[in-house]
């Protein structure tokens, strides 16, 4: 199905110097095709790298406020046989086919107010469903962070729909569930605002159905992007990024009005037990915002490292309303959590910005030593950090080359953490085309060791998922 309301862009175009292209809405939804091959993919590398993001900046010409209101679509790469099959497609939430329908945007906050308080004062809202891709039970869904999952196809990608998993979701499903791989399970939340605002807590166990684990009391509404897990608790930052609860209410004012941020009450740090969900440790700390973990693990005595992005503000939320280039610091840290004592040492474990970090999914959860994530440059990286020797690894990407959040996929048979690959999307400002790099996860400095390419761009997507092909 063709995004018929959009414009295609021409080929002979030329490319401003920002790469701000890769923004641009997604021009055709297809299945899978075959995809160009640059190098040599590796043979045992066999799977789907799902990856999810806005990818309509309008409807029906008229442009959303921000890219976390824009509809979100699936891209796949299948690889298999040192072949590669692309396939994109939009999620066809319940609202944009409502809208498709009516022929004319219906949700969202550039309508005429009249119109965005009658959908508030109903509740109705759209699941754009842009954000990421949680994968259970051989199940994959499209994760938004103030609604529900929505359930895809693997093979078609076409949308099944949103799900609250038989009752066990009250209201929203976070973009980011995050497993302990010694425990065999993954771990959600979900924030819900109502008179009292909670974080809901959910268990996706490979086996058996999704639970609700507890509800835990929010002091306010805030946004609450991500948590981590670790063998025994379940860690949340809580930044005074307060909803706006009116505006929001009254859906007035850009997506980054609706939040304000309120340095003088702090970060709260929640530390919820796996044995005693109801009693979590809790106690405030200076201010600072993050968007995402990286992992975290007990230290044996009593301590908690956590690996997070640190943010001095909410500036983030405007630069990427803006499509900027991301200027703003954001920087890799490691938190030493004391529950009992109610302590927080913090410390910048990188001198320079980055995000999107990911370390090898059989430590999650646990004590690890390398950490990827994409560096936003200029140029833009892909690098590793080794937490035992402080030695960077990094692949530094053309000027005219962006890439996206680094995904981690062990080499099958193997066990030794980082004998793996590192699949990033990228995107080429000369060709307005994007690919999947493919690169040693122990020796980015060499480069890619091959790319597939799609014959168009991928918008810019956040968060995906490799399916690996003989997962059973
Ligand atoms: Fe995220």
């Amino acid at each position: 199905m063709v995004a018929a309301q959009q414009s295609a862009p021409s080929p002979n175009r030329a490319r401003p110097p920002d790469g701000r292209r890769r923004y641009e809405s997604l021009t055709r939804e297809h299945g899978f095709e075959a995809m160009r091959v640059e190098g040599a993919l590796p043979p045992e590398l066999r799977g789907t790298l799902y990856r999810n993001g806005p990818s309509l900046t309008s409807l029906f010409g008229v442009d959303y406020t921000h890219p976390f209101e824009a509809d979100g679509a699936i891209s796949a790469v299948r690889i298999a046989g040192g072949r590669a099959e692309g396939a994109l497609r939009l999620i066809e939430s319940e609202g944009l086919r409502e809208e498709r329908a009516a022929g004319r945007m219906l949700y969202g906050l550039r309508l005429p107010w009249r119109h965005r308080i009658l959908n508030a004062l109903r509740g109705r809202r759209k699941n754009a469903a842009n954000t990421s891709v949680l994968r259970w039970q051989e199940r994959l869904f499209a994760l938004f962070e103030v609604d529900l999952a929505t359930e895809f196809d693997p093979e078609t990608l076409t949308t099944i729909g949103a799900t609250d998993f038989g009752g066990v979701v009250p209201s929203a499903m976070s973009a980011h569930p995050h497993a302990v791989a010694s425990l065999n399970t993954q771990f959600h939340f979900g924030a819900r605002y109502s008179r009292e605002s909670f974080i809901d807590l959910f268990e996706l166990p490979t086996r058996g159905p999704a639970r609700r684990l507890a509800s835990v009391p929010l002091k306010a509404p805030v946004m609450l992007h991500d948590f981590i897990a670790t063998e025994r608790h379940l860690v949340f930052f809580v930044s005074p990024a307060r909803v706006r609860v009116l505006r929001a209410l009254l859906q007035l004012g850009h997506l980054e009005q609706l939040f304000a941020w309120r340095p003088e009450l702090g970060t709260e740090i929640v530390v919820v037990p796996l044995n005693d969900l109801d009693r979590p440790r809790r106690f405030t700390v200076d201010p600072f915002f993050q968007f995402h973990f990286a992992n975290a693990f007990e230290r044996g005595d009593g301590t908690i490292a956590v690996d997070y992005v640190r943010y001095p503000d909410l500036g983030i939320l405007r630069a990427l309303g803006q499509q900027a280039e991301v200027t703003v610091q954001s920087r890799l840290h490691r938190a030493i959590v004391d529950p009992a004592r109610e302590s927080f040492e913090t410390r910048a474990l990188l001198g320079e910005s980055c995000e999107f970090p990911q370390v090898d999914p059989r430590r999650a959860g646990a004590r690890w030593r390398y950490t990827w994530m994409q560096a936003p440059g200029p140029p833009q990286a892909i690098l590793r950090l080794d937490h035992e020797d402080g030695t960077e690894d990094r692949w530094s990407l053309p000027a005219t080359r962006w890439a996206s959040e680094p995904v981690v996929v062990p080499r099958p048979g193997s066990t030794r953490e980082g004998d793996a690959h590192v699949l990033t999307l990228i995107y080429d400002a000369e060709t307005h085309q994007s690919g999947v790099s493919v690169l040693d996860a122990m020796n980015l400095a060499a480069g890619p060791v091959a790319t597939a390419w799609f014959d168009h761009h991928i918008p810019t997507t956040y968060h995906g998922v490799w399916v690996p092909r003989d997962a059973g």
